[in-house]
C-alpha cells in the first residue's frame, strides 16, 4: 500500500513576529534542528517516502535549499506554493496532482511530536494501514486553543474547532491520515467565517460517515504546537532537556533514514562529513 506525505509549512507567522518577519516559522530552530525536521521525522517514521512541502511564495525556496529533491535522505521531496493561507484543508486540494490516487498523511509544519518511540511507531503504523481516516488526540490543559473531540458514551461524535465552552480535554494533534477520497471531500468544503477551508470540517465528514479512527496519545508522548513564543520556547527547552537526559537526537532525520535503509553507507558517510562541524554531525558519527 502506498501512502504519500504532505507537510504544511506556510501561513503568515504573524503570531511569532518579529521572529518570522525575515523567515518562515517552520524554519526556526528547535534547539539544534530546523522546526520542519520534527514533522518530517514523523512522516519518515511512518514509512512515507514521497513528500510534498507546501509553503508561501516568499519561503518555498528556503525549503528547497534545505532539502533539495530529498536525495541525501533517500526520499523524494516535492514543493508547492500556497498563495494565501486559506486553510489547512486547502493544502489537500493543492496536493491533488502530487497525490494522484494515493492515500496520504498530512502534518502541520509546526507540530512537534516525540517521546516513547514504541508507542509512536505502533500508532503511526496503525494509522498507515487503516482504510479509514485517522486522527490523534492528546489530553491538554487548555483545549480551547485547538480542535477538540466531543464524545458520547466514549464514541467520537464530533470535533469542534477552538470551543469557547468546555467539551473535553482531548485536543486534536496536527497529524492526519486520509484515504485519497479526502481530496474530493475537501473540494466540497465551504470557507468558514474566518475565510478558511477548515480541517475540522473535513474530519467531521469522516466522523459522520463512521470512517474516522481516533488514537489517543499517552502521557509518554510529548506534543507541542510551536505557534506562540511561549510554546516555541517550551518545546525548545523540552527537546534540549530530553536529548541531554536520554543521549538521543530527536527528529534526527539522517539517522532515521539510515536505520530504515533508505540510504546506503556511502551516502551516510557523506552526510556525516557535511554535518561534521556540529553536534548534530557528532551524534551521527557516534
Ligand atoms: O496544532 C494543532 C491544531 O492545528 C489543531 O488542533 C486544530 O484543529 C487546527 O485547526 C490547527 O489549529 P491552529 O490554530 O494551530 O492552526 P493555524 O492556523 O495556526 O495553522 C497551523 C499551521 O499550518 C501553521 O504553522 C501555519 C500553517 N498553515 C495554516 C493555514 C490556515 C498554512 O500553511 N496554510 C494555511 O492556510
Amino acid at each position: 500500500m502506498s501512502r504519500k506525505g504532505i507537510i504544511l509549512a506556510g501561513g503568515l507567522g504573524t503570531r511569532m513576529y518579529p521572529l518570522t518577519i525575515a523567515t518562515s516559522k517552520q524554519l526556526l530552530p528547535i534547539y539544534d534542528k530546523p522546526m520542519i525536521f520534527y514533522p518530517l521525522s514523523i512522516l519518515i517514521n511512518s514509512g512515507i517516502k514521497e513528500i510534498l512541502i507546501i509553503s508561501t511564495v516568499e519561503h518555498i525556496d528556503l525549503f528547497k535549499k534545505l532539502f533539495g529533491n530529498g536525495k541525501e535522505l533517500g526520499i523524494l521531496i516535492d514543493y508547492k506554493v500556497q498563495k494565501e493561507p486559506k486553510g489547512i484543508a486547502q493544502a489537500i486540494i493543492l496536493a491533488e496532482r502530487f497525490l494522484k490516487k494515493s492515500d496520504f498523511c498530512l502534518i502541520l509544519g509546526d507540530n512537534i511530536i516525540f517521546g516513547d518511540d514504541n508507542e509512536i511507531s505502533k500508532k503511526l503504523h496503525e494509522a498507515f494501514i487503516s482504510r479509514n481516516a485517522t486522527i490523534f488526540s492528546k489530553s491538554v490543559k487548555f483545549p480551547e486553543k485547538y480542535g477538540v473531540a466531543s464524545f458520547k458514551k466514549n464514541k467520537l461524535i464530533k470535533l469542534i474547532e477552538k470551543p469557547k465552552k468546555f467539551i473535553s480535554n482531548q485536543a486534536i494533534v496536527g497529524l492526519y491520515f486520509y484515504p485519497n477520497s479526502a481530496v474530493k471531500e475537501s473540494k466540497k468544503l465551504k470557507f468558514s467565517k474566518r475565510g478558511e477551508l477548515e480541517i475540522t470540517d473535513l474530519n467531521n465528514i469522516y466522523i459522520k460517515k463512521n470512517k474516522m479512527n481516533i488514537l489517543s496519545l499517552s502521557k509518554k508522548i510529548f506534543w507541542y504546537d510551536a505557534g506562540s513564543h511561549k510554546d516555541y520556547y517550551k518545546v525548545t527547552k523540552k527537546v534540549y532537556d530530553f536529548q541531554l537526559k536520554f543521549k538521543k537526537s530527536i527528529a534526527n532525520i539522517h539517522e532515521l533514514v539510515f536505520k530504515k535503509k533508505y540510504i546506503n553507507k556511502k551516502i551516510f558517510r557523506q552526510n556525516i562529513l557535511k554535518y561534521s562541524k556540529s553536534s548534530y554531525g557528532d551524534y551521527l558519527k557516534k
